[in-house]
């Protein structure tokens, strides 16, 4: 099943719980959070605290996306702190299948993240061990930009990948996601679409994702 997963970048944080359980009763079916360091990215968001309190506000799976020079040193406290799936860039990881055993190992859903530059060949060694690719459709940092078309390619392509090897990874999406291109990532094999902006900036989140939904089914 295709999955909309807000992400909380784009919420109001002075009122966070009422922001989430609002896209939970919307009908979302994860919550994305992104967590940044300010040396990976230019931009500091969000640590396991926090993530330890939106355990607390929802009984949707979290989907914590780690924007983070060193996941190695914080992986076991995002996992503690209650997340669901935990992603990783594969441009700050030496060892990638190493870190994913460990994600693994601490009863989390482990996945991949590649930026828009990063080829897809960046995934061989862990295709076969992980549940989720992220492919970026924005250089990460900051919610609202806009998405690079020049992603639905490698979206195709890694559809293939992952079909013809019948891997049981799913492909989700981040970055410029909106309810005009949605049904296009999806066609182009995506199951997961994270929308920060495409959803909290529009005034009813219902209607939205009731919208998004009708694009990709
Ligand atoms: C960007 C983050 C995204 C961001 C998406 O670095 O990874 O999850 O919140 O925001 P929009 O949907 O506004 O592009
Ligand atoms: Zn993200």
């Amino acid at each position: 099943m295709k999955k909309i997963a807000p992400s909380i970048l784009s919420a109001d944080f002075s009122r966070l719980d009422r922001e989430v359980r609002a896209v939970e009763r919307a009908g979302a079916d994860l919550i994305h959070v992104d967590v940044m360091d300010g040396h990976f990215v230019p931009n500091i968001t969000i640590g396991p605290l926090v993530v330890t309190g939106l355990r607390k506000l929802t009984s949707l799976p979290l989907d914590v996306h780690l924007m983070i020079e060193e996941p190695d040193q914080y992986i076991e406290a995002f996992a503690q702190a209650g997340s669901a799936w935990i992603t990783i860039h594969a441009e700050v990881c030496r060892n990638l299948r190493r870190m994913v055993r460990k994600i693994r190992k601490l009863n989390v859903r482990p996945g991949v993240v590649l930026n828009p530059a990063t080829p897809l060949k960046r995934l061989s060694p862990v295709l076969d061990e992980i549940d989720l690719v992220l492919l970026m459709s924005v250089n990460p940092g900051f919610g609202g930009q806009a998405f690079i078309p020049e992603v639905l390619k490698k979206v195709e392509q890694l559809r293939k990948t992952i079909d013809r090897n019948r891997y049981p990874v799913e492909i989700e999406v981040d970055g410029g996601i909106k309810l005009e291109n949605i049904g296009e990532v999806s066609r182009a094999g995506g199951d997961i679409f994270v929308l920060g902006t495409g959803i909290f900036k529009t005034t009813s989140y219902r209607e939205t994702i009731r919208k998004l939904r009708r694009e990709i089914e």
